[in-house]
């Protein structure tokens, strides 16, 4: 492969997904391991989920683990129901699908209790978007018409030009 190309292919394929990125997200809870040592609500709070977001808990298996509940036992802490779905591999990627509130304890003894508990709104990402819970996330975009705008597709033009000329190429030279 060509140095150029291997450098345009990526960004190639970065730009055609950006949509996608702009639309979902993973967030790693808290920002760090899922643990009885930080706060929940107020992270929550720094963040406005929209459908299709990815909550990731990552925390050591044999200490705790990830229970989707109602609020209900979000509050009481007591598992005995109220529960909806329970992870447990130590790294748990939880996709927010739906635009409502979800529910997250860890249901080990105590941890619950002792503030492992996490509340989330997730909005539907419409043209309301990310809502009141925060300014948008803001993605650096270069007036339209600047050489920046426009240099994407081209690299996507040029990408394509050099696929075609690399098998148009190996088909002259080794068929
Ligand atoms: C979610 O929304 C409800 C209703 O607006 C509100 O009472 C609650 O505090 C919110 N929870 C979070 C974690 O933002």
């Amino acid at each position: 492969m060509s140095p150029s190309l291997q450098l345009v292919a990526p960004s190639c394929l970065l730009f055609l997904s950006l949509p996608l990125l702009l639309r979902a997200a993973d967030y790693t809870v808290g920002d760090g391991p899922w643990d009885t040592g930080t706060n929940y609500a107020a992270w929550a709070d720094n963040h406005a989920f929209v459908a299709g977001d990815v909550l990731v808990f990552q925390y050591v298996k044999s200490q705790h683990n990830v229970f989707e509940v109602t609020e209900g036992t979000y509050r009481s802490c007591d598992t005995a129901a109220g529960v909806l779905k329970g992870y447990t591999t130590g790294f748990d990627r939880i996709e927010l699908t739906e635009a409502r509130s979800y529910w997250f304890i860890c249901d080990y003894p105590g941890h619950c209790v002792g503030g492992m508990k996490l509340a989330v709104n997730v909005s539907d990402g419409g043209s309301a978007g990310r809502g009141d819970a925060g300014p948008p996330p803001s993605v650096p975009m270069p007036p339209p018409g600047s050489a920046a705008a426009a240099s994407p597709p081209g690299s996507c033009r040029s990408w394509a030009a050099w696929a075609l000329t690399l098998s148009v190429f190996v088909v002259v030279n080794y068929m």
